[in-house]
């Protein structure tokens, strides 16, 4: 629509402007005018209910009990073995069906468990949980609550294990003793309010994806880089000094001291950097074949764990996922083939296909070595690609997440059939073991 220009005579001007003053009120404006400043105390009534009534708060116990219907195990010691793994999924999940249906006003976010030791006739549990109530509530008043939920599903639910009633401990803990509690674990999130996140329902994805926003989401992640010529691969943190990445991250070099290591969500400027004091390259990798294409960093002083800095776990090696499982890559790679290095941390949603399909003559020709796992779609769009090399792929088992890939190659980008390889990381759980004792 086109507005014609208006003129005006000299002579017209008075009469325009007492008009103009007789309809300043005229019942649109007023009505406009109206509208705008119950607006504005809808907005304002609002803030302030947000921060007086709904101001929630997070309460954290450390719970101690025995159980007396199972038995101790020599593994529950060692917290990366299959039956710790298995057991506290089982005692966490127990937590959860006690808490979440119960009445109290407050909210059950989840349970983590510290420890599985040996008592007479049984095990004992220690664990931390997790609740949001409102801040006007007194941390014993939620201590009370939170015991007789638990005495009530003692003699009402049906458990799937014995706790015994007079064993049952709990004790409220700060933010700084619950993160240091949890610290003993690998593969947990913590967002920076230390509120657990939930595991990631995106499916954004690094070729054309979206940036990481929140910090503390991938923890893991690391910027392996040349001093001088920046960030060349990513890379994992499992453990307080290593770094997992892939083996052709060093073909430039393979001197510890021309690198150093990066943390935080980006490259610049880094939460936590380290430098590089010890690099092990796998003996049998294939610069032709991509095979094996597995290495180790160590930094020459620790990090700290923290809810930006966090270990991921390395898988049993007996751990299988079936194709179509969803896992995430993250990296700091380009979003197109051949583009720049991405300054914030970006992360995809991919599925992993079975060997059988990734070695078909129209997908990888048999090139596809049982120490690879392929990931991504049969059409294409979402992949790692350029610069995500030696970053992780990850799986969430019940908000612990696993490291099973690590980015090696791929023919381009995102193409049709020709889905991202990586290497199978339970397949050199031994190796990492023999390397570096973990
Ligand atoms: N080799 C590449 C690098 O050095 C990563 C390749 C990953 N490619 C892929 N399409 N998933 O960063």
């Amino acid at each position: 629509m086109m507005y014609a220009p208006v003129e005006f005579s000299e002579a017209e001007y008075p009469r325009v402007t007492y008009q103009k003053r007789q309809q300043f009120w005229d019942p649109i404006r007023l009505a406009l005018f109206t509208l705008a400043i119950v607006a504005i105390i809808g907005i304002a009534i609002g803030i302030v209910t947000h921060f007086v009534v709904e101001d929630d708060r997070s309460f954290y116990y450390l719970a101690s009990f025995k159980v007396t219907n199972i038995k101790y195990r020599e593994n529950y010691g060692m917290k990366s073995s299959r039956e710790f793994t298995e057991r506290s999924h089982q005692i966490e999940r127990m937590m959860s069906r006690i808490f979440r249906r119960s009445s109290g006003g407050g909210r059950f976010i989840k349970s983590h468990v510290i420890s599985l030791s040996p008592s007479e006739q049984g095990v004992n549990i220690l664990m931390v949980l997790m609740f949001r109530y409102p801040s006007t509530d007194s941390v014993e008043r939620i201590k009370k609550k939170v015991e007789r939920t638990l005495y009530q599903s003692l003699k009402t639910k049906q458990l799937p294990f014995s706790i015994s009633k007079p064993s049952l401990r709990l004790t409220p803990i700060d933010n700084r003793k619950m993160r240091s509690l949890l610290n003993s674990r690998c593969g947990i999130r913590m967002t920076p309010s230390n509120m657990p996140l939930p595991a990631s329902s995106s499916t954004a994805r690094i070729v054309q994806g979206r940036e990481t926003a929140m910090d503390g989401e991938w923890p893991w992640q690391a910027s392996l880089q040349l001093i001088g010529s920046g960030h060349q691969c990513g890379a994992s943190l499992i453990s307080h000094t290593w770094l997992l990445t892939a083996a052709h991250c060093f073909r430039k070099t393979k001197d510890p001291s021309k690198w150093i290591a990066t943390f935080g969500t980006t490259i610049t400027p880094p939460a936590v950097k380290r430098n590089v004091g010890k690099i092990i390259v796998h003996e049998n990798y294939h610069r032709e074949t991509n095979d094996n294409d597995i290495a180790l960093a160590q930094l020459t002083t620790q990090v700290e764990f923290s809810n930006i800095v966090q270990r991921v776990c390395l898988p049993d090696s007996s751990l299988k996922l079936p194709p179509k499982t969803s896992v995430f890559v993250t990296g700091f790679g380009s979003i197109v083939d051949d583009g720049p290095t991405q300054n914030k941390l970006r992360q995809a949603r991919v599925e992993t296909i079975g060997t059988s399909v990734c070695n078909r003559t129209d997908v990888y020709d048999g090139l596809i070595t049982p120490g690879m796992l392929c990931a991504g779609f049969m059409e294409g769009k979402v992949d790692a690609c350029k610069g995500d090399s030696g970053g992780p792929l990850v799986y969430d088992n019940h908000d612990i997440w696993y490291i099973v890939g690590i980015v090696s190659w791929g023919q381009s980008c995102a193409l049709p059939k020709k889905p991202g390889v990586y290497t199978r990381v339970t397949k050199y759980r031994h190796w990492i073991a023999s390397k570096i004792g973990i």
